[in-house]
């Protein structure tokens, strides 16, 4: 990389990885879930004669999609263009990711013998396309890259139910009933996301974020002993990359204590919890992220600012990331998505 390139990298790059590892901000640093793709009609032009799966696999598409957000909206970070499901399409496991529904997996697996299929996962082999993407986007964007990998569950969730679902049955079922098979099959799902956050990592990522999305439909007691000791052991995997690592699920109120056990660097919140009571129910070591309710980018700009402001207004001083508390919207305006990269960043100008 040109040292003037890396120069503008280290110095942008400098507000969000501040305050993912804890420390005061200039501004607070604000990106978004699902920033790429989605609602940008640049990507839908783009998108328009091509499956998801097969743009993955073309490094300058990814990089180009991954760099819209950047440019449209001003945001601190880019998340890499991808999806949690990319790695296990990789190694071969036969599904589709179907606009506006999501990943169908062909054959779902119920069996001890159907867990065949999650072999290892070799990047460099199994994926080229995914560090030669993250190695063009860092070379290219002025902003940190965030890598991401699907959380053992929220895969086993796909894989299982054949598909999305809304509370996850047959998952939960296996769980409960095959605990042998169970971990087996998140033990499998740990390390192939552990292989694909290695090769992010690699190739220039500057950060990693897990998506557990669905945990929410687990109660704490199931949480705790079914699927915290695997998350442990990804985090303790990721920390040996040396870039801060983030811990996100939806409707997760009644389990971020136990999310924190997983020692993540920052933790994503969801809407449904204020921002200041997680902040007084996670260890201040844990940054955090969050949480403006999506749907609130969908209304008129007076509301989308007075949610914003009142957001921002109980937010921590320190270790604090602006986000949504999941992800944008497909119907949201790109003006008002704009509109509150320059709000957040023009309102909570502080001295370093
Ligand atoms: O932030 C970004 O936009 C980067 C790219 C990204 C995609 N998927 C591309 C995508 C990211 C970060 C993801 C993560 C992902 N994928 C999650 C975790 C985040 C979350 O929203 O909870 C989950 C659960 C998935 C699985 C998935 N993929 C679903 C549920 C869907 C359907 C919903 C939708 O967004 O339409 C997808 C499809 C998908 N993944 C699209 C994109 C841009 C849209 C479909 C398309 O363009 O073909």
């Amino acid at each position: 990389m040109p040292a003037t390139l890396s120069a503008l990298r280290a110095g942008t790059g400098r507000r969000l990885l501040a305050a993912f590892r804890g420390e005061q901000t200039d501004r607070v640093p604000v990106w978004f879930m699902r920033q790429a793709g989605r609602a940008l009609p640049e990507y839908r032009a783009l998108r328009a004669d091509l499956d998801l799966v097969s743009m993955t696999h073309r490094p300058e598409l990814v990089a180009e999609v991954t760099a819209q957000p950047v440019r449209r909206y001003g945001v601190d970070a880019a998340i890499l263009f991808s999806d949690i499901v990319s790695p296990l399409e990789a190694i071969g496991v036969e599904l589709a990711i179907r606009p506006g529904v999501g990943p169908v997996i062909a054959s779902p697996l119920r069996t001890p013998a159907d867990l065949r299929v999650l072999r290892p996962f070799e990047p460099d082999l199994d994926a080229p396309w995914l560090g030669q993407a993250v190695r063009l986007c860092t070379a290219e964007l002025d902003v940190p890259v965030i890598g991401f990998v699907g959380g053992p569950f929220t895969l086993a969730s796909y894989l299982v139910e054949g598909g999305p679902s809304k509370a996850q049955e047959h998952t939960r079922a296996l769980m409960l009933s095959d605990e042998r098979t169970w971990r087996a099959l998140l033990d499998a799902l740990c390390d192939i996301a552990l292989a694909s956050a290695a090769a992010q990592v690699a190739a220039g990522a500057d950060a990693v974020q897990v998506f557990d999305s669905w945990i929410g439909s687990l109660s704490p007691d199931h949480y705790e002993r079914y699927v915290l000791p695997v998350v442990r052991r990804l985090f303790d995997g990721l920390a040996g990359l040396g870039v801060p690592r983030v811990y996100f699920g939806v409707g997760t109120g009644h389990l971020l204590e136990l999310m924190a056990r997983a020692q993540p660097d920052v933790l994503g919140v969801d809407w449904r919890v204020p921002i200041e009571l997680a902040r007084a129910r996670v260890p201040a070591t844990i940054a955090l992220q969050g949480n403006l309710d999506p749907t609130i980018c969908l209304a008129p700009w007076q509301i989308v600012e007075a949610e914003a402001l009142s957001l921002l207004g109980r937010a921590p001083a320190r270790g604090y990331v602006f986000n949504l508390g999941h992800g944008v919207l497909p119907a949201t305006s790109p003006a008002t998505m704009q509109r509150l990269v320059e709000l957040v960043h023009s309102q909570s100008v502080r001295n370093e």
